[in-house]
């Protein structure tokens, strides 16, 4: 008989931007004349910037001749990628990443999804409450019931505190936070750090929203903590960083030495298992994205990526400051491209009173878990002409 893998059940029937797609697209069907502004899903809108064309194009010719011309690369990433990696997002910073610790994907999505396939279906995973939806589905696919959840709160601030009580070895990490739009400080991730050591714990810390960080001192990785070595994979990715949404770049750092159990709780060291899982089951992102993402980190690609950022950034400045003098409450911006704004009610009503009246599309926070119901995501992708249309739009409703 042929089965289905029934885990598949146990996940939520439609993936949160399907429904949202779904209404969006029945409310269109109903006022075809509408101007839709889109504030829901995370994509970026600008393009990509000329320093990162330039190299694409230039990749382009490699491949026109026989001599530049590249097949299958290293299914790690290429070393002219994996080095600038090193140096610049880590040791530039101070921090201890070598270029082998660095394996190139196409993209944080499938790491953070991926990387569970390392660890035995009876772990215990633990993930914050509103929480990137990955995490959890990723789980569940692979039979994990066992998923803790930790509410991210206005009383936690949105970063969740390590308790004696917690029984989980495996915990998520997300700063800046999507959906929320926090950020942690290295205190309070050194507490994860020193609680995920001390119970042979692992940290999965997702830092797809690194690039967005402007607060002095707050931690882009999370080996700026004491010992994270030893209990910590990081997840990066292109996407936010450089508009690569579609392009399709990111890298998961693995450091050397950590290590996971097997049954009979023998150390097993995890990048030579990542490493594996990532060689038998992907072969690499193309030449032309590496050579794409390698001038993230020339000068000029430095200058430009963090000019398209500040952009966002004021983005995300004007709806938060436009909000907040209509009354609501709202957290993120400034250091990330959300913003989470307290509705005081039902967030797929807000939703829908939102898409109907004003046509504006935002992500209502109960489809990122039950602690954000009461909360709507705004997203600060998209052209300053649509963000000011859209601020003038609510502040009539
Ligand atoms: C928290 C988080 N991690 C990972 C991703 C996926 O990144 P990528 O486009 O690199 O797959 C996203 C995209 O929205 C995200 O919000």
């Amino acid at each position: 008989m042929l089965h289905v893998n029934e885990n598949y059940a146990k996940i939520k029937p439609t993936y949160l931007f399907a429904e949202i797609a779904h209404r969006v697209e029945a409310h269109k069907k109903a006022n075809p004349d509408a101007k839709i502004i889109r504030l829901g899903i995370g994509d970026v809108t600008e393009p990509l910037c000329p320093a990162i064309i330039e190299a694409m194009h230039k990749a382009v010719d490699d491949e026109a001749g026989r001599t530049n011309f590249h097949g299958y690369g290293p299914e790690q990433g290429y070393a002219f990628l994996r080095e600038k990696i090193a140096k610049v997002d880590f040791q530039d910073r101070g921090i201890r990443i070598d270029a082998n610790e660095i394996l190139v994907s196409d993209g944080a999505k499938c790491d953070c999804g991926n990387i569970q396939e390392l660890f035995g279906e009876d772990v215990k995973i633990a993930v914050g409450d509103p929480v990137y939806p990955v995490y959890v589905d990723t789980n569940i696919m692979a039979g994990r019931q066992d998923i803790a959840l930790l509410p991210c709160t206005k009383e936690n601030g949105y970063v969740p505190v390590p308790t004696p009580e917690l029984d989980a070895d495996i915990v998520y990490l997300c700063y800046p936070n999507n959906p929320t739009g926090a950020v942690a400080t290295l205190e309070q991730l050194q507490a994860w750090v020193d609680w995920a050591n001390a119970n042979k714990a692992l940290i999965l810390f997702d830092a797809a929203y690194e690039a967005f960080i402007r607060t002095p001192g707050i931690p882009h990785s999370i080996y700026e903590c004491k010992n994270a070595r030893t209990c910590a994979i990081e997840f990066r990715s292109y996407s936010k960083t450089a508009g690569f949404t579609g392009i399709r770049c990111g890298y998961t750092v693995v450091p050397k030495g950590l290590v996971a159990y097997d049954q009979a709780g023998n150390p097993v060291e995890l990048r030579p298992m990542w490493t594996r899982r990532q060689t038998t089951k992907f072969n690499g992102a193309s030449y032309i994205t590496q050579r794409g993402a390698e001038a993230v980190y020339s000068p000029e690609g430095q200058a430009q990526t963090k000019a398209t950022i500040d952009f966002y950034l004021e983005n995300g400045r004007l709806m938060k400051e436009a909000l907040q003098s209509l009354g609501y409450q709202v957290t993120g911006g400034g250091d990330s491209p959300y913003l989470w704004v307290d509705v005081k009610g039902d967030s797929w009503e807000f939703f829908d009173m939102l898409l109907k009246k004003a046509n504006v599309v935002t992500t209502p926070g109960a489809g990122f878990g039950k602690a954000g119901e009461g909360y709507i995501r705004i997203s600060s992708f998209n052209s300053r002409a649509n963000v000011l249309e859209a601020i003038e739009r609510i502040k009539a409703l």
